[in-house]
């Protein structure tokens, strides 16, 4: 796909999802980030910057461990995301983070800035993941952190065939590099390609429990990258689509109607 056209499909994908996102994904992600946050070691007083931010569920840890002597810069592809953000943000008394919306592969910040970044589950999105790498390890100063998380392999990844059961109804790929960083040392290699030092991976699998039908299906469908397609299908198609999606999930599924569903995660952290 056209680096531009993913670009825009992600954009305006995660504005589609950005109402749903938070709330159905919030739990899941859990563990996966509290690993980046660990891998990362911030301190009191960091300057940090954010990329592919969402909602914020990363952004608010973020300002708590930096506190009000530290900053949070979070970036985000889709103005969605960055309004949803600014709305949580203003709910509470934390000032010391900003929000903007910007490009992960081009970040309009100076060299050397941040004492650390760090990215949640958005390098999966990126037309070149390396570059986004680059440009974390660009902004961040000598001695600090770059640290990243994205999904595992494809195959310890439960409810992966929504990819394809959405494809085959736009008749093209929404995500077509979406496990490209989740294989064995694929996002360490892209962090030495980057120049960065001290490369440390962790991969780790969970469960992720969804209460019934619905809650799977608002997450994996509403709530997520297909966001955008599936807004668009007619109630035929969207009938089809979570029909063949629960299929793909049954296996999954317990006697009274909730979900198991296998995830894997890999973080990696490295100084630049
Ligand atoms: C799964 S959400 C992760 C949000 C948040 N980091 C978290 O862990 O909850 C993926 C995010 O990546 C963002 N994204 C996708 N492509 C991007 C890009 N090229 N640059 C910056 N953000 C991007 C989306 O807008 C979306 O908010």
């Amino acid at each position: 796909m056209d680096p531009r056209l993913q670009i825009r499909v992600q954009r305006y994908g995660w504005d589609a999802a950005a109402t749903h996102y938070h709330t159905c994904w919030h739990r899941h992600l859990k563990p996966a980030h509290d690993t980046l946050l660990d891998m990362a070691n911030l301190k009191p007083g960091q300057n940090v910057i954010e990329t592919a931010c969402g909602s914020g569920i990363v952004t608010l840890r973020l300002a708590e461990i930096v506190g009000p002597n530290g900053s949070v810069t979070a970036t985000d592809l889709s103005q969605g995301m960055i309004d949803d953000l600014t709305t949580r943000l203003s709910e509470t008394p934390i000032e010391n983070v900003s929000a903007h919306r910007m490009p992960a592969e081009m970040l309009d910040q100076a060299d050397d800035r941040f004492d650390a970044a760090l990215c949640a589950l958005g390098l999966m999105y990126t037309p070149d993941p390396s570059k986004a790498v680059g440009e974390m390890a660009r902004v961040v100063a000598p001695g600090g952190t770059v640290a990243a998380t994205v999904w595992g392999e494809r195959r310890n990844c439960g409810w992966a065939d929504v990819f394809p059961i959405v494809d085959a109804r736009v008749a093209s790929e929404v995500c077509p590099m979406f496990f490209g960083t989740g294989a064995p040392n694929a996002l360490s290699r892209i962090f030495e390609q980057a120049g960065l030092n001290n490369i440390t991976e962790r991969r780790q699998s969970e469960t992720l429990a969804f209460e019934d039908d619905t809650s799977v299906l608002n997450a994996v469908l509403k709530g997520g990258p297909v966001a955008l397609a599936v807004k668009r299908f007619d109630d035929e198609t969207w009938d089809g689509v979570c029909s063949d999606f629960l299929a793909s999930v049954a296996a999954f599924r317990k006697p009274d109607g909730s979900y198991d569903i296998p995830g894997e995660f890999v973080s990696v952290s490295a100084s630049v």
